[in-house]
């Protein structure tokens, strides 16, 4: 049903301007009765950051940036949803177009610039929904014209701890200037331990919430070894590998799209987030566990990502060229996966080719 709902919509998505589809296909979620995808069988449940996931196939963020359709998304069969990314305050972004789809490369370009309603309004949402169950991430950003962005950071973990299963400290948006500054060794460790306090403080009121930090796929390894190093000594949950690339790898076709300013991602962003991963997995040495997202559009990629270090996955992009079919083809080629090695976990594939990932050429 899901993939014929797919079959029907996405042509007629693939005419409209990219953005213009996206708030289309929000709307039909969320007035389009859909029936629940099946069950998930339980050798693909996953335990991270002390919950349980009954698939590792999340949505990434971005898609449901104001928290309008978490429910019709986890109906739809994915595994967890991350919201976001929410800023304290509503802000536009920046001016349209910013939304660009690479046909050829199945791969997409945005500088939305965190265009977000603001906390208020998806607090409202989420906190209606908050006795649903299912696993429901918040991902928060700082506004642009923020005096001081680690308090917007502070500030939506207080408001948002009650109704998330984790929270995303993303610090690697690309389109809001100076956001990845934050990354940097010395800032980083003074906003994650704010986070991380912010965090205890409400704990005994708002439960206990696992904060994640999301890292763009363009740092430095010198810089990797900060992050890591840091993000273990403050004691943060989990990561995600990561956001858009600000480079453009040779291999592009659409070469006139691939001008457009913004993150890239999608099939293009395959091997560079994969390397990514790689590199983070074997620097956290599993104190905690990892997410990889970029370029997943098929079952055989959320496996290699799973191998290259991940204990869950999100994908974007690969929605828009598969539609949601793809939720379900990668549950299918993970089950046979397990099915064929007599399995009944994955976490044994966890990070299985992370070493060998790191000894391959560097990704262009
Ligand atoms: C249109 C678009 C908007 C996005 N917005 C956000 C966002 O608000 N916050 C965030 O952390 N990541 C955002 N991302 C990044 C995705 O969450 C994801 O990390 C990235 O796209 C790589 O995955 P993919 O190749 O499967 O798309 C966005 C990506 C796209 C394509």
């Amino acid at each position: 049903m899901i993939g014929l709902f797919d079959r029907l919509a996405r042509p007629f998505l693939h005419v409209l301007e990219a953005e213009d589809a996206h708030g289309l296909a929000i709307k039909m979620l969320k007035f389009a009765p859909m029936p629940p995808a099946a069950r998930d069988d339980r050798r693909l449940a996953v335990r991270a950051f002390g919950l349980n996931f009954p698939n590792p196939v999340g949505i990434a963020a971005g898609f449901d940036k104001n928290a309008e359709v978490p429910d019709a998304l986890l109906r739809a069969g994915f595994g967890f949803v991350e919201v976001g990314t929410i800023t304290p305050k509503p802000q536009a972004g920046n001016p349209r177009p910013r939304l660009f789809r690479l046909d050829a490369d199945a791969g997409v370009i945005n500088r939305l610039g965190f265009n977000s309603q603001g906390a208020d309004a998806a607090l409202r949402r989420l906190a209606a929904r908050a006795r649903s169950g299912g696993i429901v991430g918040i991902n928060v950003g700082a506004n642009k014209d923020a005096p001081d962005r680690i308090a917007d950071y502070v500030e939506l973990i207080e408001r948002f701890a009650a109704v998330a299963s984790y929270v995303t400290v993303n610090i690697s948006s690309p389109n809001t200037p100076g956001l990845r500054d934050l990354q940097q060794a010395a800032v980083l460790d003074n906003l994650l331990a704010r986070v991380i306090d912010a965090r205890d403080r409400v704990a005994p009121n708002a439960g206990p919430t696992p904060v994640l930090l999301k890292i763009a796929p363009d740092l430095a390894l010198p810089d990797l070894d900060d992050v890591v190093g840091i993000a273990r000594s403050r004691r943060i949950d989990g990561m995600i590998v990561g956001n858009t690339t600000v480079t453009r790898p040779k291999s592009l076709r659409d070469s006139e799209t691939a001008k457009e300013a913004g993150g890239l991602s999608g099939r293009p962003l395959l091997s560079l987030a994969n390397r990514m991963l790689a590199e983070t997995y074997v620097r956290v040495e599993g104190v905690f566990p990892l997410i990889g997202a970029g370029g997943i559009d098929s079952g055989t990629a959320a496996l290699g990502k799973i191998r290259a270090g991940a204990t869950l996955v999100q994908v974007y992009s690969g929605l828009v060229f598969r539609g949601l079919a793809l939720v379900g083809e990668i549950k299918k080629t993970l089950l046979a996966v397990l099915e064929r090695d007599r399995r009944t976990s994955l976490a044994d594939y966890v990070g299985a080719d992370a070493a060998a990932v790191t000894a391959q050429p560097w990704p262009v």
